[in-house]
C-alpha cells in the first residue's frame, strides 16, 4: 500500500463512521503558548476536549502535521522522525471505549481496510493507579473481538496520556505490530522493541491541574493517534519508516 492509498483509506473509514474530516492545523500552534510546535493531533483540539462545542460536531478526524520534541533522542531509529504525520479521530463527548476499540480493530484487521494479521498484533491497557481504576473494560472489549489474553499487557505511565504538563488526559490502550522476522511470540512482551506501537486510543476523561491533581472532565472524550510513517512502513513491508514512499 502506498502513502496516498493509506491516507485515503483512513479518512474514508472514519467518514463512514460519521466523522467530519478537518484540515491539519498549522505546525506552529495558534493561541497555545504551552508548546512551540503541534506535538499531536489532539493539540489544536484542547479547547473542545475541555468542553467547548466544536462547530463541526462531536466526531472529527484528520491527518495532523507534528513535531514531537520529547522524541528527539530517538530520531534516526526505524520509527522516529523529526517531522511526522498523525492520523487521528476524536469523540467530543460522543462515543467511548466500545465503539472506538471496535473501530480500531476493524480498521487494522478487516480485508477492506488494512488487513493486518491478528497474529502479529498485541495491545496494552492501563494498569490503574490511586485515582484512575485498572482498565479491565478495554481489555474485555479486545478479548470480545477475538484477541488472545496473552497478547494484552497491563502497563502504568506508558498507558496514561497527556500532552505536556496540564490539560485533558486519560488512560489509553495501545496497539502494537510485530516487526520481527520470525513468527510473533504468543506471549506479548512490550519491552521487546520488535513490537512497534502503531496506534493509541486515549480515553480523555480527566483534566490535570497545575497543582498536579486530576479532576474528571465534564465530558468523556476519545483521542486516537496513529503514526502515519511507521504504520506505512508496516503496510509496505519496509523495515524502516525512512524507506517508505
Ligand atoms: N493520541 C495521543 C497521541 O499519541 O498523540
Amino acid at each position: 500500500m502506498d502513502a496516498n492509498e493509506f491516507r485515503d483509506k483512513y479518512l474514508e473509514f472514519f467518514k463512514s463512521k460519521g466523522h467530519v474530516i478537518i484540515p491539519s492545523a498549522s505546525l506552529v500552534p495558534k493561541d497555545d503558548p504551552s508548546v512551540l510546535f503541534n506535538t499531536a493531533g489532539m493539540q489544536p483540539l484542547v479547547p473542545y476536549l475541555s468542553g467547548q462545542p466544536h462547530p463541526l460536531g462531536k466526531r472529527l478526524a484528520n491527518i495532523q502535521k507534528c513535531i514531537r520534541t520529547v522524541d528527539f533522542d530517538n530520531i534516526g531509529d526505524n520509527t522516529h522522525h523529526t517531522f511526522f504525520q498523525m492520523l487521528g479521530n476524536w469523540s467530543l463527548g460522543d462515543y467511548f471505549k466500545k465503539e472506538v476499540i471496535s473501530w480500531s480493530f476493524e480498521f487494522l484487521t478487516d480485508k477492506r481496510w488494512l488487513n493486518l494479521p491478528l497474529k502479529r498484533l498485541a495491545f496494552t491497557v492501563y494498569q490503574g493507579d490511586k485515582i484512575v481504576p485498572k482498565d479491565n473494560e478495554s481489555s474485555e472489549i479486545w478479548k470480545s473481538l477475538g484477541v488472545n489474553e496473552a497478547r494484552i499487557a497491563f502497563l502504568g505511565k506508558d498507558n496514561f496520556w497527556i500532552a505536556g504538563e496540564t490539560g485533558p488526559c486519560g488512560p489509553s490502550t495501545e496497539m502494537f505490530y510485530w516487526t520481527g522476522d520470525a513468527v510473533a511470540p504468543e506471549k506479548f512482551d512490550p519491552a521487546d522493541n520488535r513490537w512497534v506501537e502503531i496506534w493509541n486510543d486515549v480515553f480523555m476523561q480527566y483534566h490535570k491541574e497545575k497543582d498536579g491533581s486530576i479532576k474528571p472532565l465534564k465530558q468523556k472524550n476519545v483521542d486516537t493517534g496513529m503514526g502515519f510513517e511507521r504504520t506505512l512502513a508496516v503496510l509496505s513491508g519496509k523495515k524502516s519508516a525512512y524507506e517508505t514512499d
